[in-house]
């Protein structure tokens, strides 16, 4: 049986790739913080006969020990996984450290991206055709602040996830370098506005907006109806998708000399 790991499963886009794979036969393991919508994501399962193909792991991905702590149990649970996805996420208005030191959107939508990533390459290789699908920036994000990775001068706001969406394009491009032996295809994907939670605390100028782009944000159901192609059959080893239409990957946003200056910094700070 195929399965799917999915991060910030518990709602919006990953919520709903994870239904679309319970109803494709697959066994998915959805992985959030908020056990309540982990048991109605249980619940709907099981009421749609496949309850016993769901699985929920509560962990808060913004922390190292975390992610270490759901690498083990996913890898101890499922000795081969098809196709991971990459999706939590949390916008903060004001710059937050995580409890470990990292700055929060640095931490949860790149450094725990990173781990999964790299953690599950050997479960990812054991399946016929394996995929991650990561939300990054498709090219579509500015710079990396090299000076200032973890964003303590003048904090962005919403720009924050766009900078760790950068860094995760960085991400997809030495991922596939440094594991080219594998079969594991990558896909970098912007969705454009979806009307999802929104997960996050905003200030108020920031809540009004996120309240409008509810109201114009495609569904979630247009959103997966977009990615799924690439992710029943990746085009390539790398693959970065704006809103269902393929975007070059040989172009300065997916830069391999950056790509791997990304990495030697992350490990490096990983090992401190
Ligand atoms: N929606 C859009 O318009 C849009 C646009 C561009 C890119 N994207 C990207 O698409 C992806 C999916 O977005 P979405 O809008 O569908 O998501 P969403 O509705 O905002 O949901 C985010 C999920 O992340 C989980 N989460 C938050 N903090 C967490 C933590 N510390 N540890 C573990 N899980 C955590 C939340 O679950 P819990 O509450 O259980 O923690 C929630 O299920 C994201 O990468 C997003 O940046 C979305």
């Amino acid at each position: 049986m195929a399965t799917a790991v999915i991060t910030g499963g518990n709602d919006g886009i990953g919520r709903a790739l994870a239904d679309t794979y319970l109803e494709r036969g697959h066994q998915v393991l959805v992985i959030g913080r908020d056990r309540g919508k982990g048991q109605a994501f249980l619940d709907a399962a099981t009421g749609h006969g496949a309850g016993d193909r769901a699985r929920f792991l509560q962990a808060d991905l913004s922390l190292v020990t975390e992610n270490k702590r759901a690498l083990a149990w996913i890898t101890r649970t499922y000795p081969s996984i098809d196709v991971l996805v990459l999706g939590a996420r949390y916008h903060r208005s004001n710059r937050v450290e995580t409890a470990e030191g990292f700055e929060s959107n640095f931490a949860l939508y790149y450094l725990s991206r990173f781990l999964l990533s790299h953690g599950l390459v050997g479960p990812l290789s054991r399946a016929p055709h394996p995929v991650i699908l990561n939300f990054g920036g498709a090219g579509q994000t500015g710079p990396v602040r090299w000076d200032d990775l973890q964003l303590r001068r003048d904090y962005p706001g919403t720009g924050a996830l766009g900078h760790s969406a950068k860094l995760c394009d960085l991400l997809g491009v030495s991922f596939i370098r440094i594991h080219h032996d594998t079969p594991v295809r990558y896909v970098l994907n912007h969705p454009g506005v979806v009307a999802t939670s929104f997960a996050g605390e905003y200030d108020q100028a920031t809540a009004t907006q996120v309240e409008r782009l509810k109201t114009i944000g495609k569904t979630t159901a247009q959103a997966v109806a977009q990615i799924l192609p690439y992710l029943d059959d990746p085009p390539a080893r790398l693959t970065a998708v704006l809103e269902g239409e393929r975007v070059p990957t040989d172009t300065g946003a997916f830069d391999p000399a950056e790509a791997t200056r990304l990495h030697e910094i992350t490990r490096k700070l990983l090992a401190e």
